[in-house]
């Protein structure tokens, strides 16, 4: 009865898990969530102020489908002066966070059969957004210290390539990709005439020394091709605002907006609003909460790391970390036998009433992601719990 294209599409695993917790939590379960990729602070003052002053001034009506152009200027601005990038208010559009930005990217620049390489491991959503868009994803793991494999994505170009999709800081791994590894990306995509879609929506929670660079600034001819996705959700805890967009070439941009226009018409009007007084007044908000997540990184990947049968990298970016538990495959508490991630994470769901995601959303088995956008308090609860529930496995 529904289409093929819709019966072929994984739910997203991330968002079914918080349906599974409201339930528990129902049923009267304690249970602590490290599975949400969402900020745990609320929107700082002044853009819920704005917002407010925006619908008091009646600016609640359909916008400019790219967006309203104020909100663009001031985008335009901040890709200047942060990312070394100089765009036009045409190359900029607004939409309904990142996800929306990238399915319509994806939608522009894709035929049906062509491929999109991702690395992996990777965000839930990628892989449905290209099959969605008709084109094939075309996975590529990285290396064992979760950097960009240049080898094996130089490998994977084949003629059908289009896009190769880029994700640093990288949920779920933490890595910060270094400015050497994403310039040879950008010289294999103008060898092999290739777009470059990069999704830098974590760019600003980055806790080490390799810094974060756009690969749109790198010279020559990589801004002609390459399609930026950012967005308002993780840097300024506006998840729920749906605020998100897309700088690149005018032609992928009118594209985008062709299709927005026939879909949503535009982001919601005093979000936008809202969202100039993020990016002009809220810097000091963001490095508070920076700040909060590098403490909290260090804790839990002290916790997590000092667990039998786990292996955790050491994250740089983001707020995730993203461990090997494949040496507790096979273990078991009773009956029951812990044999891949999934096992895992439901055995610590009902036994230590934690949630985290198991790899497999992520195109990578081996592993289980932990989100540290919780408070210490839970951090170290969860963790208890966690110690204990891996330690009747042995
Ligand atoms: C890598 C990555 N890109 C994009 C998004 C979606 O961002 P938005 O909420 O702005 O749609 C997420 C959210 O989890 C993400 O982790």
């Amino acid at each position: 009865m529904i289409s093929d294209r819709v019966r072929q599409m994984a739910p997203s695993q991330t968002l079914e898990l918080n349906s599974k917790i409201a339930q528990l939590r129902k049923e009267g379960k304690s249970i602590i969530a490290l599975n949400s990729g969402e900020p745990d602070f609320n929107t700082p003052q002044p853009i819920i102020e704005a917002a407010y002053q925006a619908m008091l001034e009646g600016k609640t009506k359909y916008t400019q489908t790219p967006g309203i152009p104020e909100l663009r200027e001031a985008i335009a601005r901040k890709l200047s002066d942060e990312n070394k990038i100089d765009y036009s208010i045409d190359e900029i559009l607004v939409s309904t966070g990142a996800k929306y930005a990238l399915t319509n990217t994806f939608l522009v620049l894709c035929n049906p059969g062509d491929e999109v390489i991702i690395p992996t491991p990777c965000w839930v959503s990628y892989v449905e957004m290209v099959k969605l868009a008709g084109a094939l994803p075309v996975l590529v793991p990285v290396c064992e210290d979760n950097h960009l494999d240049l080898k094996a994505i130089d490998k994977a170009i084949s003629s059908k390539t289009k896009v190769i999709l880029i994700n640093s800081p990288n949920n779920p791994t933490g890595a910060v990709y270094s400015q050497d590894s994403l310039m040879a990306v950008a010289e294999l995509a103008v060898r092999h005439e290739l777009y470059i879609v990069t999704d830098e929506v974590y760019e600003k929670l980055i806790y080490g020394t390799t810094p974060h660079v756009s690969m749109a600034s790198f010279s020559p001819g990589i801004k002609e091709r390459t399609v930026t996705i950012n967005a308002f959700s993780k840097a300024y805890a506006m998840t729920g605002w749906r605020l998100g967009y897309a700088a690149g070439p005018k032609q992928v941009i009118k594209g985008i907006s062709a299709i927005q226009g026939h879909t949503t018409s535009n982001a919601t009007s005093f979000a936008q609003w809202a969202a100039i007084a993020a990016l002009e007044s809220c810097g000091a908000y963001v490095e508070e909460m920076r700040q909060a997540f590098e403490k909290r990184r260090d804790y839990l990947y002290g916790r997590v790391s000092s667990l039998p049968g786990i292996r955790c990298p050491y994250p740089d970016g983001a707020f995730y970390l993203f461990p090997d538990v494949s040496e507790l495959f096979g273990r078991r508490r009773g009956d029951r036998v812990i044999h891949d991630a999934p096992a895992l994470a439901d055995y610590l769901l009902d036994e230590a009433g934690v949630a985290l995601v198991p790899g497999n959303a992520f195109e990578a088995p081996q592993a289980i992601r932990f989100t540290y956008s919780n408070s210490m308090e839970k951090l170290n609860e969860a963790m208890d719990r966690i110690e204990r529930a891996v330690g009747k496995l042995f």
